[in-house]
């Protein structure tokens, strides 16, 4: 559930001080950073607000922060005006209630916005030509029609220069409360000028039959459920192991803060492990900075699909309040997130983050036979997660920390496919119901990852393993060892994961040793990986190249946070990672950002349908030398349980 406040108006004197820099905008902060751009900048009725959030502050004020010290607050906004087609950057100091800076960025289009979808349907819905194209199928009632506006993209179409639009895709209910996202109308295509909201053509491929069976999941539409589930509880009578003071995090010896913009969703930041009565640093910031899914079937109703779900939607706007549906156990604790909607007014998601703790299996275990004593300890990870519907598809996006140093970072897909009217062109997608084709696509997660093993100073290695020819010294051709390679520059350090040498990167702090005398440092491990099949000419690989590397590696610079550039809406392409790495600049002993980017490979199946399993991708940070050894020796046994029955 969104909520919209209706607070006061003139909140900008009475803000209540926030404990820390890092602190997400509240809801009288955004207010106040809406009503101070408004009034000194003479912004009406046409404007939207396509970004309301925190301007974090230089790393310098964060980590020189101290409890009580005066936080200057600042608010970052994007606008839009509707009227003119022009969008504005601006920074706002909340401590002093003006309006620091103010630009107008040229060519620029921002993300769109949920109220625009839900105009932009209203719009072509009321449209005379879309209504004929409707009775030309024999659809005359249009409360079944669903009008699903996306993203464009950029093809290089004269005609589509400088204005903001949306494409839409066309579905047909069989009955009002049924699954649309099964039966594409898949000939029509409405193409809507958003500024103006108004229908700028009926793209009209043909008829094409809609595929005729309603494919329903929902439990109401189940003829039997299965019944032979026992209760499964999980109990934490004394409560979970975490604490919280606004939105920082301690958990055993883990502590970060949870931060959350309407772009990225979920950030954390200050992600440290205390040791031997100290915290040390692990990052300072970590995100989903892009995301990027390209479908493969090159028809001319299917091409442009290609959505970035970050920079021309903004998956933290997409953010599901868990009030409607959390399925974790346990005792969960849940973060508001504080968004706005499209005018500037406050709208606040709900439950939009779940945390809470898991058993996960044995964390180590050894029996002696020879005492007949058996060590083991259970497992126990701290989930920190939120979930973004984006259009069809649903995306978890989850945090796991492990006592053992370990930090995992795991996408779960779920949600409907993707389809398409079969037509004569099967062979992109698979047959998943009868007419009703699951279109082949791929998802690309890009990371963005500010290591700061120890301080700020890092460098990183890429790790192969090799074998040694058979000779003198490898007489019976056993031998293999791990060789690390530098990665001096950023251009040196784009590269692809290569299962068969075992690949890893690790970053390194080379001014700290371990008490073996190595220098601190942790891994990257990947997890599943692909690259994109769309050709390097490609309209999307211009816009999105980050895909074409799995690792890239920047110094740090406050700037650079988005790997396909701060603006992909409608964009032809060639910002972000590739351009940014052109200057080659030196990344060793110095504070660098790690963007990983890993791909999730989808050749739809018959059992995705009409409902998806969820699928999972993602990767590991685990300690590599960070620690002197096991960190979680000291893990307390299990008390001993009654014996299964
Ligand atoms: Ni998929």
């Amino acid at each position: 559930m969104t909520l919209t406040q209706d607070l006061s108006t003139n909140a900008s004197t009475n803000i209540a001080p926030v404990q820390h820099p890092l602190e997400p905008l509240t809801a009288a902060e955004v207010q106040a950073a809406v009503a101070i751009v408004r009034a000194e900048k003479a912004v009406g009725d046409a404007f939207r607000f396509p970004c309301v959030m925190l301007n974090e502050p230089p790393k310098s004020t964060v980590l020189n922060f101290q409890a009580g010290d005066a936080v200057e607050r600042e608010a970052f906004l994007i606008l839009l005006d509707n009227a003119t087609g022009a969008t504005y950057e601006a920074i706002v100091s909340l401590s002093g209630a003006t309006v620091k800076s103010w630009k107008q960025m040229p060519q620029m289009q921002p993300n769109i916005m949920a109220d625009e979808l839900a105009e932009c349907e209203t719009a072509v819905k009321a449209h005379p030509e879309f209504q004929a194209a409707m009775a030309k199928r024999g659809i005359s009632d249009l409360d079944l029609v669903v009008v699903d506006p996306w993203a464009i993209g950029n093809f290089g179409f004269e005609d589509e220069v400088g204005l903001r639009l949306s494409r839409c895709l066309c579905y047909l209910r069989a009955t009002a409360d049924g699954n649309f996202y099964a039966r594409p109308i898949d000939g029509v295509v409405p193409v809507v000028d958003l500024n103006k909201m108004q229908v700028l053509r009926i793209e009209d491929i043909g008829v094409v039959a809609v595929p005729p069976e309603p494919s329903e999941y929902a439990a109401r539409f189940m003829p039997s459920l299965r019944q032979d589930i026992k209760p499964l509880h999980i109990t934490q009578p004394e409560g979970p192991s975490f604490e919280v003071d606004g939105h920082f995090v301690r958990w055993q010896k883990w502590q970060f803060r949870i931060g959350f913009t309407p772009r990225e969703g979920l950030v954390l930041y200050t992600i440290g492990y205390e040791d031997q009565g100290r915290v040390r640093s692990i990052l300072y910031r970590a995100s989903m900075a892009e995301m990027v899914v390209p479908y493969g079937d090159p028809r001319p109703q299917h091409f442009r699909k290609n959505a970035f779900d970050l920079g021309e939607h903004g998956v933290g706007m997409l953010a599901n309040s868990l009030t409607l549906g959390c399925d974790c156990l346990g005792e969960i604790r849940y973060f508001d997130a504080v968004l706005t909607n499209s005018r500037g007014e406050v709208a606040v998601t709900q439950n939009a983050v779940c945390m809470h703790e898991e058993d996960y299996g044995i964390l180590w275990k050894h029996t002696d036979w020879r005492l007949d004593e058996a060590e083991v300890r259970r497992s126990r990870r701290l989930a920190v997660s939120f979930i973004a519907t984006v259009d069809n598809y649903e995306y978890g996006f989850f945090w796991y920390f492990y006592q053992d140093g370990t930090i995992q970072y795991e996408v779960k897909l779920t949600g409907i496919l993707l389809c398409g009217a079969l037509g004569d062109a099967p062979k992109y997608g698979t047959v998943v119901a009868p007419e009703l084709n699951a279109l082949n696509h791929q998802h690309f997660f890009c990371m963005r990852l500010d290591f700061d093993l120890d301080g700020a100073k890092n460098s990183i290695y890429e790790v192969n393993t090799a074998a040694e020819p058979m000779g003198a010294e490898n007489p019976y051709g056993n031998a293999f060892y791990a060789e690390l390679t530098l990665l001096p520059s950023e251009q040196a350090a784009q590269r692809i994961v290569d299962p068969f040498t075992a690949r890893y990167w690790k970053v390194v702090n080379p001014n700290v040793q371990n008490r073996l005398g190595q220098s601190v440092g942790f891994k990257l491990a990947p997890g599943e990986n692909v690259l994109p099949f769309a050709h390097p000419d490609s309209p999307i690989l211009q816009r999105a190249g980050f895909m074409t590397k799995h690792l890239w590696v920047t110094p740090y610079e406050a700037s650079e946070r988005y790997p396909a550039g701060d603006y992909p809406n409608q964009h032809p392409g060639g910002e972000g990672l590739p351009q940014w790495t052109q200057a080659n600049r030196s990344i060793e002993n110095t504070d660098l950002v790690v963007w990983y980017t890993f791909g999730h490979h989808h050749i739809p199946r018959p059992e995705d349908f009409p409902i998806m399993p969820t699928a999972y991708a993602g990767f590991l940070l685990k300690p590599v030398g960070f620690f002197d050894a096991n960190p979680a020796l000291d893990v307390p046994p299990s008390p001993p349980k009654p014996s299964c029955h």
